[in-house]
């Protein structure tokens, strides 16, 4: 399988970079934190905590999501513009920290790279977990300003500080939990975007994929 593994913290680059190394690859492109987005939003809508272990655990059992190429639906309720809202930022930490979700969630994107015979798959834990046999394996990486500058352009409603303090928070808590935290993966390639054009990163990461 032809699978390209993309890691790094919020605002590093990757969306942006996977999808455009994909369409050069010919490859789908996969937005895992999506995933995570969408239970995040489905224990909301129930009403449920998402810090509640047991409630979560039985959500990521029976939840029906869909992720395309820039849009989800969960439990056929579009989704795509509330995945990104500041209610869902806040829960997402907490529901990605769940044992159980993360068992599910990595189950799906096997089968989702599988059914396609590979593909470009963004998020966390993919090159540690998820694919450590992948023919590239990249962690992206950016200044902190610079991950913050661009996430408030992103989310134009939020002050720039809301947003470094949100992305700040959200860093320690992916770094730091217990199951799978964002780590750069054995033979990743580490690349630090702060001061690269788009278009150098990909040409950079087109070079090292094995034809
Ligand atoms: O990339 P993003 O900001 O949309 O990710 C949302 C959250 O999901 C983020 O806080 C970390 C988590 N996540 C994860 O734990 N593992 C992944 N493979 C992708 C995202």
């Amino acid at each position: 399988m032809r699978i390209i593994a993309i890691d790094g913290p919020a605002g590093s680059g990757k969306s942006t970079i996977a999808k455009r190394l994909a369409t050069r690859l010919g490859l789908e492109y996969l937005d895992t934190g999506a995933m995570y987005r969408g239970i995040a939003f489905a224990t909301l809508r129930r009403g449920l905590d998402p810090s509640d272990q047991e409630d979560v655990a039985r959500i990521v059992r029976d939840v029906h999501m869909q992720v395309g190429e820039g849009t989800i639906t969960v439990d056929d309720v579009d989704a795509t513009i509330e995945i990104r809202g500041p209610e869902v930022t806040r829960a997402v930490s907490l529901v990605a920290a769940n044992p159980e979700v993360r068992t599910e969630m990595v189950r799906r994107q096997r089968e989702w790279a599988t059914e396609r015979g590979g593909g470009v798959l963004e998020g966390r834990d993919i090159g540690t977990v998820v694919f450590p046999d992948a023919v590239l394996k990249v962690y992206l990486t950016a200044r902190p300003e610079v991950r913050a500058e661009r996430r408030s352009k992103e989310v134009s409603d939020l002050s720039y500080e809301t947003v470094a303090s949100d992305l700040a928070r959200r860093d320690a808590l992916d770094q730091g939990r217990e199951t799978s935290p964002l780590a750069e993966a054995d033979g990743a390639l580490v690349v630090d975007t702060s001061d690269l054009t788009v278009d150098e990163v990909v040409e950079a990461l087109v070079a090292k994929v094995p034809s």
